[in-house]
């Protein structure tokens, strides 16, 4: 069993075969891939989970999941590692994700917070989302809050990066 970053192909077949995963357009796929990590066992995916990137302040783990008939194997502990790990690869400080099982998470030091602590994550999804005044989710991070926010309405404090200088 071992991770590797997800190629189209993966993610296309998965969502077509698994009932656990929901079906995404294919524009969509093909935008996110490059988020995604998978858990390969045998030739076969078991498990995929993504690290979306806010910025060296922020960046969320989502859309974790394996196989129904193949969890409690250590799957989802070799995503987590492997999305924690490209986390620091970007030097991030602060990872963030909203779940219903924080027993899970709390495993890698990620602890509660309110989702006012994670703006970028408040403007990007939860403001859209039919949710908003009924969240059943958890918000969770692991490292230093984040100071700023890039998204929404809260000062830009991120200095730009000079291309070319
Ligand atoms: C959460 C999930 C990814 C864990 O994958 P996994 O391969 O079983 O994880 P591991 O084998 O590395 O770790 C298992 C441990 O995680 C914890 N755990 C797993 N599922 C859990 C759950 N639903 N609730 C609480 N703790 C859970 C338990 O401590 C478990 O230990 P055990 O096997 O001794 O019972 C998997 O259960 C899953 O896909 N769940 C459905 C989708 C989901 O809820 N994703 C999270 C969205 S934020």
């Amino acid at each position: 069993m071992h991770t590797r970053r997800a190629i189209l192909p993966d993610l296309i077949e998965g969502f077509s075969q698994a009932d656990t995963l929901l079906p995404r357009p294919l524009a969509e796929i093909c935008e996110n891939v490059r988020d995604f990590h998978v858990v390969e066992e045998d030739g076969n995916i078991i498990g995929c989970g993504a690290l979306h990137l806010y910025g060296v302040h922020l960046a969320e783990i989502r859309s974790i999941c394996v196989s129904p008939e193949l969890q409690h194997r250590g799957a989802g502990t070799l995503l987590i590692d492997a999305l924690l790990a490209e986390a620091d690869h970007h030097h991030v400080s602060c990872v963030c994700l909203f779940t219903l099982i924080p027993s899970f998470f709390s495993r890698f030091d990620f602890r509660i917070v309110t989702r006012e602590a994670i703006p970028d994550k408040l403007y990007k999804d939860c403001l859209l989302c039919p949710k908003l005044h009924a969240c059943d989710e958890i918000a969770m991070v692991r490292g230093e809050l984040p100071k700023t926010a890039i998204l929404g309405k809260v000062p830009v404090e991120v200095p730009l990066v000079k291309l070319g200088a």
